[in-house]
């Protein structure tokens, strides 16, 4: 359970800046700040819920692209130039809350949009009761979980030049298997007409990095790269420092030698559902009563603010919604909120009230419940809920036709028993009979 704390969702900026004021801490997606609670790294008195806020937005203006600073993961995915840095962030569940607000804000080394936002130059609008403030992002980051945000101020929106959009832009990534973060992100920008070429490197030394080269031949580039380092590459308990150098060479290399895009196509929906927004805007400081509809039917049950949605579903019955990891990595907890898949052991369960939750139960999903019966994608079932829900969501709004360069970045829960040959097939098998279907 997460450390003690009192929650309020707050209706609007105005309410917002006064709780900040008075100490509150900002709650975007909460993939970042409850595994911190769970740990007790963070303590606070008001956890503040700034997902009514309208901070949700892509849009063009005045030759600038400004995303709104709730923008999620995967709503982020839908701009081309930014598509592999969103989708290749952890799996569909964690970018279905997860936002660019957040993950800026939270300023982890490894996060996937730093390198790329430094090659496109991009800004960061800061807002406070009184004005507001922009920033480069090259002087936001200021070490590993700290940046130029003042305790007043909230992130609104990442500004990014038009213009920076239209040259050739690469992204590659490092990471092992599973949710885990990056150990090595190199991102390029190819300058039309100049002979420049502008570097990100993430998730490698204490801070991201950007370097400026001239076109040369790539292998010349690449040791020219490593030469601007000064900073000291840091172990990790994956890789070695002197090793993810030597995978920024090769990044570098291939990069500039290959010319196929680095754009994934994602489904674009024509309904958008949100797992975050619930109208109503509300203080607990203690236990409160939840009233929260679960597969059609309104549950209530008194919890208190830190009461994860796993637990609120395990007490009242929905015992098919499972405990793993608890830390957001296996996606056993895995659950539909307002039509989207998340995970329940990083969600609150008064951020579930007066919003749709669904277990398999209060869905109908006969081709892939068959799917996973008919291709043994299963030995001890355990983990079966949740991959069943992630390919409900995944194959209704992220890739109906379950191509291999979405699939790997999306499915990502884990199993211990089965492998995971059975339940690829069983996921392609489910994508060919929805698509026939319609
Ligand atoms: C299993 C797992 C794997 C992950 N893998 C990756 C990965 O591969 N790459 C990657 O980049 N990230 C990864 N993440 C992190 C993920 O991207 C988070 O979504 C992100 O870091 C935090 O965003 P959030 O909206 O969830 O923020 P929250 O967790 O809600 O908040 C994070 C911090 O930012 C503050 N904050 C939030 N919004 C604002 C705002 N608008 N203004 C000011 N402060 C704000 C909060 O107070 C808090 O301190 C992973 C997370 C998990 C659980
Ligand atoms: S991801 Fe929730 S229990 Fe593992
Ligand atoms: S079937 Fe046993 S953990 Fe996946």
């Amino acid at each position: 359970m997460p450390t003690k704390f009192k929650y309020v969702k707050v209706k609007d900026l105005d309410e917002a800046f006064d709780f900040l004021k008075d100490g509150a801490k900002p709650l975007a997606g909460g993939q970042s700040i409850l595994p911190m609670l769970k740990l007790r790294i963070s303590k606070f008195d008001y956890l503040m819920d700034i997902n009514n806020l309208d901070l949700r937005y892509i849009k063009e203006e005045d030759g600038k692209l400004r995303i709104g600073a709730l923008t999620t993961h995967n709503e982020v995915a839908s701009i081309k130039t930014l598509s592999k840095v969103a989708l290749t962030i952890a799996d569909l569940q964690v970018r279905n809350r997860g936002t660019i607000g957040g993950s800026l804000a939270n300023a982890d080394p490894s996060a996937n949009y730093y390198p790329a936002l430094l090659v496109l130059d991009a800004k960061i609008k800061l807002s406070k009761a009184k004005g507001e403030r922009i920033l480069d992002i090259s002087d936001f980051y200021e070490s590993p979980y700290q940046t130029k945000i003042r305790e007043d101020e909230l992130i609104t929106e990442i500004i990014i030049d038009k213009e920076s959009l239209n040259d050739e832009f690469k992204f590659s990534i490092f990471k092992k298997g599973g949710s885990a973060y990056p150990n090595v992100i190199v991102a390029m920008k190819k300058f039309k007409n100049k002979d420049k070429v502008r570097i990100g490197i993430g998730a490698v030394f204490e801070k991201p990095i950007v370097l400026d080269l001239d076109y040369d031949n790539p292998e010349k580039m690449a040791n020219q790269a490593l030469s601007l380092i000064s900073l000291k590459p840091l172990d990790d308990v994956h890789t070695r420092g002197e090793m993810k150098l030597k995978i920024i060479k090769n990044f570098i290399k291939n990069m500039l030698e290959n010319n196929t895009s680095d754009i994934i196509e994602i489904f674009e929906r024509k309904e958008k559902k949100d797992s975050n927004i619930n109208p109503v805007a509300f203080k607990a400081d203690e236990k409160i009563l939840a009233k929260i509809k679960v597969n059609g039917n309104e549950i209530e049950n008194i919890v208190e603010p830190r009461t994860l949605l796993l637990d609120f579903l395990r007490a009242n019955g929905f015992k098919e919604v499972k405990r793993g990891c608890d830390e957001g990595k296996c996606g056993a907890c895995t659950v539909l909120l307002n039509g989207k898949a998340i995970k329940s052991c990083l969600t609150l369960a008064v951020q579930a009230i007066g919003n749709d939750v669904r277990t398999i139960k209060g869905i109908k999903a006969d081709e892939i419940k068959n799917a996973f019966i008919e291709n043994f994608a299963m030995q001890c079932g355990y983990c079966t809920h949740g991959f069943l829900m992630a390919t409900y969501d995944y194959l209704k709004n992220t890739d109906p036709k379950a191509r291999d360069e979405t699939l790997k970045y999306s499915i990502k829960n884990i199993c211990r028993c089965t492998g995971y040959v059975n339940i690829i097939k069983a996921i392609k098998q489910a994508s060919s009979s929805l698509l026939d279907e319609n």
